[in-house]
């Protein structure tokens, strides 16, 4: 595996890579490296020449600068993770190579910033007014800003994500076909621990006794796919909350049946496509969010 810091030499070698014929696959992450990004490289891998995965914890998506400082930084191990993955390449940029010094002031005085969209007038409408969005305000612009700048720099023939960030994967989907790139979203499935407990970065603050009672989010929502043509949504968002209240230890922040597409809550499940259910909830030290495709 070759590791590029310097965005304009990772330009010049995947250039001259395309050059050659080859394809480009992307996933980009924040380290900290699980099971779960390397299905992404593994899927990568299958479908394209070249994989690329990034590692850059993005300051502009965190909304609070203690969940920025507390994120896990674990290079060394990631780096051997992803060798052993037969990722290809691996790039580690400093903050400088992806953001100016007036981009970072503007995150400073927490103002949005829209540079990234070139010009164009992106919008999201209201998929990121809700769930995540709602509740991490400025977030998904960061996430748009970032993808967008790592994707000028990697031009990817094929981009993977997880559908554990499902809201995510539809902003990014959004923000490639507004700017008109020619890049494919891959959506990867969601890997687990064999309990159920949907892999993260984030999980390594479960405490221990939270992490016996932390697959009841996955059973909940296994429990939801299995009731769902039986009951009604008000019904059934009762029971979730009923169930996460019972146990005394998870605050729930959302449950939310949505359309796959629009992401916005759904009022029956007769006008919907693809729903999906998405939770997120807060233990001591942590959130944790997951979601099941019912339809
Ligand atoms: P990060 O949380 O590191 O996740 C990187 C990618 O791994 C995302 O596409 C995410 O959905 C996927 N992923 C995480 N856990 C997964 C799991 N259990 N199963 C399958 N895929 C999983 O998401 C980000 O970083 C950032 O927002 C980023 C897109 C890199 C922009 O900064």
């Amino acid at each position: 595996m070759i590791i590029f810091n310097s965005a304009e030499k990772l330009k010049n070698h995947l250039n001259e890579l395309r050059s050659q014929g080859n394809t480009i696959g992307f996933a980009p992450t924040m380290g900290a490296l699980h099971q779960g990004h390397i299905s992404l490289i593994a899927i990568a891998k299958a479908q394209c020449d070249v994989v690329v995965c990034s590692i850059f914890v993005n300051p502009t998506q965190f909304n609070d600068l203690k969940d920025l400082d507390k994120y896990p930084r674990t290079l060394e191990a990631d780096t051997a993770l992803l060798e052993s993955a037969n990722c290809d390449i691996l790039f580690a940029p400093e903050i400088n190579e992806i953001y100016s010094a007036e981009e970072l002031l503007l995150k400073q005085e927490n103002k949005e910033d829209k540079s990234w969209m070139q010009g164009k007038n992106v919008d999201f409408g209201m998929m990121d007014k809700v769930m995540e969005g709602a509740l991490r305000p400025g977030h998904f612009n960061g996430v748009a800003q970032v993808v967008s700048k790592l994707f000028r720099i990697v031009n990817p023939h094929k981009a993977f994500f997880g559908q554990k960030d499902f809201q995510q994967l539809s902003i990014i989907r959004s923000m490639v076909n507004q700017l008109e790139l020619p890049i494919e979203i891959v959506a990867c499935p969601i890997v687990r621990e064999t309990d159920g407990l949907a892999m993260s970065s984030r999980n390594i603050r479960i405490t221990p006794e939270e992490r016996e009672m932390v697959p009841y989010i996955y059973k909940t929502l296994v429990a939801v796919s299995a009731i769902y043509l039986y009951s009604n949504i008000i019904n059934i968002k009762k029971l979730v909350a009923g169930a996460f209240e019972e146990t005394g230890i998870f605050e729930l922040e959302y449950f939310e049946l949505v359309d796959a597409d629009t992401l916005q809550p759904i009022e029956d499940f007769k006008s919907a496509k693809s729903v999906v259910a998405c939770v997120a909830v807060k233990l001591k030290n942590v959130r944790l969010i997951d979601n099941i495709v019912l339809y």
